[in-house]
C-alpha cells in the first residue's frame, strides 16, 4: 500500500511495469511546464491561478494566464498533502504532513485560520470545504475524520503557540510507517513558518469533532456532495487505506457527521487513493492500478477494471471524459463507459497530483509529479491546424506561433527555402482569416516578402483622410546550431516549449513572437471593428541575411503599399528582464572584406622564408593594426569628427536610465556610476570589429600562405554618412598598404551596409508608444537605443517619408541568436495588447493636436 509520503522517497524512474496491451496512445506535447523545485503533491486551480502543494511545504502560486510564478505560501512545515478551493473560490484551503489545515483568502494570499486537532494525527491526507455549512473536514493518517464548523463561535480559551503541533515532538509518527519510511520532514524552521502566520486565527478542533476509526486505515481521500435524497443538503464521501469507501450525512445544523448514520461500500482489499464524481456516479482509484465505478445513488458498484499497472493516484472527471494518473507517469483518458481513449506519458515518475479546468474555452488538465514539474495539458476536442474562423484568444495566438516556429526558415540555407516558403504562406493565410488582404511579394530570388493589409469597414468621405500604419518585421531566424556538437538547446529548437512561464524555441522572439502578436492585435480590432487607420504588414524573409532584395522589392510596389504616416516595428529587447522599453536608435553597420595576395603558391616556411618575401599574413596583421590606436581608438581620419555632439535633452534619457538601476546591477555586473558611459558607448559612438582573419592552405605551421583575408565591421551613429564611411575605410587603407610597399595586392570589398535610424522621441507615435506602454505594463518605460542593426528601417522612413517608433518585446535574457532562444508568456501578451492600443489610439492621437 502507499502512503503518499513514502512515494517521494522513490527515485524518480517508473516503477518497472508489466507489459500491456495498450489500447491507444497518444502523443501529447504540454501546453506548459513549470519547474517547483520539488515533488508537486497538490494541484488546485481557480480561475486566476494555478496552486501547487510542494514537498517542501510552500504552496506555489502561479498565474493561470502567463505561468508567472506570482508568490509562494508559507504556511506548512511539512509536505503539502491536498488543497481545496471552496466553490466560490475565495478560500484555499490546504493540509500537510504537518498535521495543520491552512486557509488562506485567495485574494489577499494571506493566511486566515491555522486549524489543528488535540493529539497526533500525523499526516492530513485530504480536507474539503463546505462553502455552505463554513465547515471544514479533514482526513487523517490516524484513521479519524475531523470538522471545526466556523459558524460557532469557540468558547474554548484561545489555542496558544505551546499547543501547536510543531512544538510537540512526533510520538507515534516519528516511527517508521507502513513499507518501513517515516514520513519525510523538511528542514523548516517552523518558527519561521509561524511568524508569517502570526495574523492568522489559530484554532483547535473540539475533540468533540472527532469520529475516531473512521476507516480501518488511513484516510486517504474525501469529497463533499449533493445529497441524493436531501435536496440542498451535503454528504462527505471518504476513501480509506482499508478499501472502504464510506457515505457520511451530515447534520447542517451542527455539521456533524455521525457514525452510525455512515454507509460503507467494500471495494475489496486495495486502499482507495483518489476519488473523484460527476452525476451519482463516484470513480475511484485504487493500489494495484484497479479502478472502480459506483452509482451512489443506488449504493452500488456498477463496474471495476484494471486501469493501470501502478497505483492509481489521481482521479479527474469532466462531461464524458475521466482522466486517471498513475505511479507509473501515464495519464489514461477514459469514456464513460470507460473505453480506453488514449494516454500519455505526463510525468518521468508518479502523477501525484490533477486538476482539470475550463479556461476560456478550453479544457486544460494540470497534472503534478515527483519530477518536481507541473505540466499543463490541453484536452478539449482537438480542431483542425486551421479552425474555420481564427479565434483570436492567446491560446490561438501560442498554437499558431508554435506553429510558425516549426517551420525552419534559416535565410541564408537553400536546404530550408521550402521551409520559409511554407513559414511565408502560413502568415498569409493567417492574416486572410483575419479578412486582411495579403498576398506574397517575390524578391529576386529571395525569400518572398509577406504583405498585409488591414482595412476599416467604408464610410463615405473618410477615406481620403484615413491614416496607414505600416508594421514592418521578418518571419526568418538564424540557424539554431541544433546539429553541432556542443549546442547548449535544452529543447528541440524548432518545437516550441512552453517552460517556467517563458516559451522556448528558435525565433520565439527574433521575430515570430511580436510579429504574430502584431497581426494578431490588428486582427482583433478588424473583427471587432475598431479598425481607425489602415494597418500595412511587410513581414520580410531575409532580415538576418541583411535583407537582401527588401529594398529593390519595396521599391517596386511603392505605389501598392503607400502612401504611409507612420512605420512601427519589434525587433528588439529591453534593458534588463524587469523595464519595459521603448527605443529610439539604432547603429548603422559597414560590413567589409580585405583580402591580401601574393602572385606566389603557398610556399614551405623553412625552404623559402627569408626577409625579402613579403608574407600577405603579415601585410594583413600590420594593416589592420592601423585601425585602432593601442587603446583602441578607430584611426580613420575624420571618423570621430562625424559623431554628433550629446545634448542635454539626451543626456537627461540617459540619467533616468541610471536611476532606474540605481538600486540594482545592470545586467547583473555593470554598477550605475559606469552605466551612462558603458550605454553611450554601445548606442550612441562607433566601434570597430575584427571579426575573422583567414589565411589559404593547410593549416600546419609550415606553410607560408599566398593569401590572408579579414572581415571586419564599422558600426556606424548619427552623423556619419553611410557613403562618406565607406570610402574612407578604403582609402584609408588603400593609403596605409600603400606606405608598406608590399609587391602583393589588396583587396577590398563592402558586403553590406545598412543606415543608422534615430527616431524622434518626442514624437506623436513615440508619444502613444510610450503612454501605453506604460498603461499596459504599469511602469514607465525607458527610453533607449540599440547597438544593433536593423537596415530596413531607415530605408522605409526615407521611401514613405515617414518616421519609425520601435517597441522592444522581449527581455534581455531572451537569448535571441543563441542556443535557447526564449520568449516570457507575459510579454508576448501584453505585446500584443499595447499593439492593439497603439494601432487604435495613435492615429485618434493625432485628430486632436
Ligand atoms: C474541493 O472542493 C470542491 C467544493 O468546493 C469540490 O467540489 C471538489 O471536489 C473538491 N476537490 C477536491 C480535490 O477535494
Ligand atoms: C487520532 O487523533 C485524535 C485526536 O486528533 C485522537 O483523539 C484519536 O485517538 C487518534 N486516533 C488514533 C487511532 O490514534
Ligand atoms: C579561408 O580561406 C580559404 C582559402 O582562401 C577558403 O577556402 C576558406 O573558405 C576561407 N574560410 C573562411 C571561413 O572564410
Ligand atoms: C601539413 O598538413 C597536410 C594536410 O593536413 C599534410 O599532408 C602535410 O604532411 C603536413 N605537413 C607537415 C610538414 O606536417
Ligand atoms: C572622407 O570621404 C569624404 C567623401 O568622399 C571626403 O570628402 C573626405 O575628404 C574624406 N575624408 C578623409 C579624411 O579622407
Amino acid at each position: 500500500m502507499w502512503n503518499h509520503s513514502d512515494l517521494l522517497l522513490l527515485n524518480s524512474s517508473p516503477a518497472a511495469s508489466a507489459s500491456v496491451a495498450v489500447v491507444d496512445t497518444n502523443e501529447q506535447t504540454p501546453l506548459h511546464r513549470v519547474h517547483c523545485g520539488g515533488s508537486v503533491l497538490a494541484i488546485a486551480v481557480s480561475s486566476d491561478h494555478i496552486y501547487a502543494g510542494t514537498q517542501g511545504g510552500d504552496i506555489m502560486v502561479f498565474s493561470l494566464d502567463t505561468y508567472d510564478h506570482v508568490r509562494d505560501l508559507k504556511g506548512h512545515s511539512g509536505c503539502i498533502l491536498a488543497l481545496n478551493l471552496s466553490q466560490d473560490e475565495s478560500l484555499l484551503v490546504s493540509s500537510a504532513g504537518d498535521a495543520i489545515i491552512n486557509i488562506w483568502r485567495t485574494k489577499t494570499f494571506e493566511n486566515v485560520h491555522r486549524i489543528y486537532s488535540t493529539f497526533d494525527i500525523g499526516d492530513i491526507f485530504c480536507v474539503a470545504y463546505s462553502s455552505k455549512l463554513s465547515s471544514l473536514y479533514l482526513g487523517a493518517q490516524n484513521t479519524s475524520i475531523q470538522w471545526y464548523d466556523f459558524r460557532s463561535t469557540d468558547k474554548r480559551p484561545r489555542a496558544s503557540l505551546k499547543s501547536h503541533p510543531s512544538r510537540r515532538s512526533h510520538r507515534f509518527f516519528d516511527s517508521l510507517g507502513p513499507g518501513g519510511s517515516a514520513t519525510p520532514q523538511p528542514p523548516v524552521d517552523s518558527s519561521d513558518v509561524l511568524e508569517s502566520c502570526h495574523e492568522s486565527q489559530l484554532v483547535e478542533i473540539d475533540p468533540l469533532n472527532i469520529v475516531q476509526y473512521a476507516h480501518f486505515g488511513y484516510v486517504y481521500c474525501m469529497l463533499l456532495l449533493q445529497s441524493f435524497t436531501k435536496e440542498g443538503e451535503e454528504i462527505l464521501v471518504s476513501g480509506g487505506g482499508d478499501g472502504s469507501i464510506k457515505i457520511w450525512e451530515i447534520d447542517s445544523e451542527t455539521s456533524a457527521i455521525k457514525p452510525e448514520k455512515s454507509k460503507t461500500l467494500s471495494s475489496g482489499d486495495s486502499g482507495v487513493l483518489c476519488m473523484a464524481t460527476r452525476d451519482q456516479f463516484l470513480y475511484c482509484g485504487l493500489t494495484d492500478g484497479e479502478i472502480s465505478i459506483w452509482d451512489l445513488d443506488g449504493q452500488a458498484l456498477i463496474r471495476s477494471i484494471k486501469g493501470h499497472q501502478d497505483d492509481v493516484l489521481t482521479m479527474t472527471v469532466r462531461d464524458n471524459c475521466i482522466w486517471s494518473g498513475s505511479a507509473s507517469g501515464y495519464v489514461r483518458k477514459w469514456s464513460q463507459r470507460f473505453e480506453l481513449l488514449g494516454r500519455w506519458k505526463a510525468h518521468d515518475g508518479l502523477i501525484l497530483a490533477s486538476d482539470l479546468k475550463s479556461v476560456k474555452g478550453r479544457d486544460l488538465y494540470f497534472s503534478g509529479g515527483n519530477d518536481d514539474c507541473i505540466s499543463v495539458w490541453d484536452v478539449s476536442c482537438q480542431e483542425d491546424d486551421f479552425p474555420a474562423a481564427y479565434r483570436t484568444t492567446e491560446d490561438e495566438l501560442l498554437s499558431t506561433l508554435r506553429k510558425l516556429v516549426s517551420y525552419r526558415t534559416v535565410a541564408n540555407d537553400p536546404k530550408f527555402s521550402e521551409d520559409c516558403r511554407q513559414g511565408a504562406s502560413l502568415l498569409k493565410s493567417i492574416f486572410r482569416q483575419f479578412g486582411a488582404q495579403s498576398f506574397l511579394i517575390p524578391t529576386d530570388n529571395r525569400n518572398p516578402i509577406v504583405f498585409g493589409r488591414f482595412t476599416p469597414p467604408e464610410t463615405p468621405g473618410v477615406e481620403s483622410k484615413r491614416q496607414t500604419i505600416l508594421f514592418y518585421g521578418h518571419y526568418d531566424v538564424i540557424s539554431a546550431g541544433e546539429d553541432t556538437p556542443n549546442n547548449q538547446w535544452i529543447t528541440e529548437p524548432f518545437e516550441m516549449t512552453g517552460m517556467n512561464s517563458y516559451l522556448y524555441g528558435r525565433g520565439v522572439s527574433d521575430n515570430k513572437g511580436p510579429v504574430l502578436a502584431a497581426i494578431f492585435a490588428a486582427g482583433e480590432l478588424a473583427q471587432n471593428n475598431q479598425l481607425t487607420c489602415n494597418i500595412v504588414f511587410l513581414i520580410e524573409g531575409e532580415e538576418e541575411s541583411g535583407s537582401r532584395g527588401f529594398k529593390e522589392a519595396v521599391q517596386k510596389y511603392h505605389d501598392f503599399i503607400g502612401p504611409i504616416d507612420w512605420i512601427l516595428l519589434a525587433n528588439s529587447y529591453w534593458l534588463d528582464d524587469e523595464a519595459p522599453c521603448v527605443t529610439y536608435g539604432l547603429r548603422g553597420v559597414v560590413h567589409a572584406s580585405v583580402e591580401i595576395q601574393s602572385d606566389r603558391p603557398d610556399l614551405h616556411s623553412g625552404v623559402d622564408g627569408s626577409r625579402e618575401s613579403r608574407e600577405p599574413v603579415i601585410d594583413m596583421v600590420n594593416l589592420l593594426a592601423k585601425l585602432t590606436s593601442d587603446g583602441g581608438k578607430i584611426m580613420i581620419p575624420g571618423f570621430h569628427e562625424m559623431v554628433r555632439a550629446i545634448t542635454p535633452a539626451e543626456e537627461a534619457m540617459y540619467t533616468e536610465i541610471e536611476n532606474e538601476f540605481s538600486s540594482r546591477l545592470f545586467r547583473g555586473s555593470i554598477t550605475s556610476g559606469r552605466l551612462k558611459e558603458h550605454l553611450m558607448s554601445r548606442w550612441r559612438y562607433p566601434s570597430l570589429t575584427i571579426h575573422r582573419v583567414n589565411v589559404s592552405g593547410p593549416t600546419n605551421a609550415t606553410i607560408i600562405p599566398r593569401s590572408a583575408s579579414a572581415a571586419i565591421s564599422l558600426r556606424i551613429v548619427p552623423d556619419q554618412k553611410l557613403s562618406t564611411v565607406t570610402e574612407n575605410l578604403t582609402s584609408f587603407l588603400y593609403n596605409q598598404f600603400a606606405t608598406f610597399s608590399s609587391p602583393n595586392q589588396l583587396k577590398i570589398s563592402i558586403d553590406h551596409v545598412s543606415e543608422w535610424w534615430l527616431g524622434d522621441p518626442l514624437n506623436k507615435a513615440f508619444k502613444t508608444l510610450a503612454r501605453v506602454v506604460e498603461e499596459v505594463w504599469e511602469k514607465k518605460p525607458l527610453f533607449i537605443r540599440e547597438g544593433g542593426s536593423i537596415p530596413a528601417v531607415r530605408f522605409l522612413e526615407m521611401e514613405f517619408g515617414a518616421s519609425a517608433a520601435h517597441l522592444p518585446c522581449g527581455q534581455a535574457s531572451d537569448a535571441a541568436h543563441l542556443d535557447n532562444e526564449r520568449m516570457r508568456v507575459a510579454n508576448l501578451y501584453k505585446s500584443k495588447t499595447i499593439m492593439k492600443k497603439v494601432f487604435r489610439e495613435l492615429p485618434l492621437e493625432g485628430v486632436d493636436v
